[in-house]
């Protein structure tokens, strides 16, 4: 954190006396301290002591002209590396949660596009009361670091989560916030398969399978929170395209081999979507009852999206697929890995009724044998599957 500038907010709490220490350790770190101290936390240290420690002069007001003349309070907002808001009271989350610029400190929040730190401290029942909980899952979902204050003995006299965390934690998170562990799949790129796929008989019907596109979705989201770059290819489903997620929406098994080849990537394939192996020589126009009983579906087999990624020429560098079997599982998921050219195999045994439910039983098959992975939710295998591709990809580091 050395050179780096710390904008540090100090609120009103008994704790803000430990704020003195923070500026200790971050000017022993050689970080520049820019203290800014609201009306209540000057109740509790002094502007004098604060300035000090920091060797810096203290903000306190939006009302003091000499010192906006120098550095107004947008450019002091801007010009920090980091904010930090310690201790973080109920009130000052309060009012950042809802966006109120009614004294410097909220103003400055308001005013910023720098990370920012809060640091709680609070009675128990206040940290706990649902207005708080409301307002830093608010903060959370904005993008601010909110840290989880210590469990303990309080000021008050009642026991409980509420507690300044130690400098020591507080130090670490600065750090990490100043320079952020890159994420284990940062740079990568994924395409995911998700969802059934339609195969016409006609303008109005399909052929079509029970596949809810959950655990596609899924893995698409865990792989983009890791880091990577994916395009989810989805088959017709109405669920929400996850965060930072480039989906391309497909309906038949020829529709996503197409948006497969023509999104691939060098990295990571893994094919969850059910594709139908058959379409059907599909009518021009709809198909009528007639006198001759029920009309003959001729099936024509669909192109394998799997099997052409992982014999391809552009072969990503790992390629993961899906099994559903209802009976030799682990035998017919090792064929699997040969016959599609995979690297992994994700088995299923779909005889349990895993469609569209939350849980699910996998085992993931290599060429190094198979494991277990028990009955978990669709979000833990792909949380799971996610943990094991970053390693793969971190191995030498
Ligand atoms: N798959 C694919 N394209 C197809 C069929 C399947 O990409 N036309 C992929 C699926 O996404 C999955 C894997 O292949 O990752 C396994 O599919 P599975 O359900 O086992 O079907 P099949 O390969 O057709 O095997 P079988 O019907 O013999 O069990």
């Amino acid at each position: 954190m050395h050179g780096k500038t710390i904008l540090l907010i100090v609120g009103g709490g008994i704790a803000a006396f430990k704020s003195l220490e923070l500026v200790r350790e971050l000017r022993r770190a050689g970080a520049r301290v820019t203290p800014v101290l609201t009306e209540n936390g000057a109740r509790f240290v002094t502007p004098l002591s604060l300035a000090a420690l920091a060797e810096a002069p203290v903000r306190t007001s939006l009302w003091d002209l000499e010192a906006e003349a120098g550095m107004g309070h947008i450019q002091l907002s801007r010009s920090a590396d980091l904010i930090v808001v310690c201790p973080a009271t109920a009130d000052l989350m309060a009012r950042a949660a809802t966006g109120e610029a009614n004294d410097l400190a909220a103003t400055l929040l308001l005013a910023t596009d720098t990370p920012v730190l809060m640091v709680p401290a609070m009675n128990v029942r206040m940290w706990q009361h649902r207005a708080t909980v409301r307002n830093v899952a608010t903060l959370r979902h904005d993008g601010v670091t909110v840290m989880e204050p210590d469990v303990g003995e309080m000021a008050c006299g009642e026991f409980g989560p509420g507690r300044l965390p130690q400098v020591p934690a507080i130090m670490e998170s600065i750090a990490d916030l100043l320079d952020p562990t890159p994420l284990p799949l940062a740079g990568r790129r994924a395409i995911v398969t998700a969802g059934p796929t339609h195969e016409a008989i006609d303008p109005v019907r399909y052929l079509g399978n029970r596949s809810s596109g959950k655990q596609g979705f899924a893995i698409a989201a865990s792989l983009a929170a890791a880091g990577a770059d994916v395009t989810l290819v989805a088959g017709p489903v109405a669920l929400e395209t996850p965060d930072g997620v480039y989906r391309v929406n497909v309906t038949s098994a020829r529709e996503m081999a197409d948006a497969v080849a023509k999104f691939m990537v060098p990295d990571i394939a893994v094919m969850v979507a059910a594709v139908a192996d058959w379409r059907v020589d599909a009518a021009e126009g709809k198909l009528k009852k007639g006198d001759g009983g029920p009309p003959p579906l001729t099936l024509v087999e669909n192109p394998d999206i799997l099997a052409t990624t992982g014999h391809g020429a552009n072969r990503p560098r790992l390629v993961i697929g899906f099994a559903a079997e209802t009976g030799d599982l682990l035998a017919n998921a090792t064929a699997k890995l040969a016959k599609k050219g995979a690297d992994w195999i994700v088995a299923n045994d779909v005889s349990a009724g895993v469609f569209g439910s939350e849980d699910t039983h996998v085992h993931l098959v290599t060429r190094q044998g198979s494991e277990d992975w028990g009955p978990a939710s669709k979000l833990t295998v792909a949380y799971r599957l996610t943990g094991r591709i970053s390693a793969e990809f971190n191995r030498d580091k």
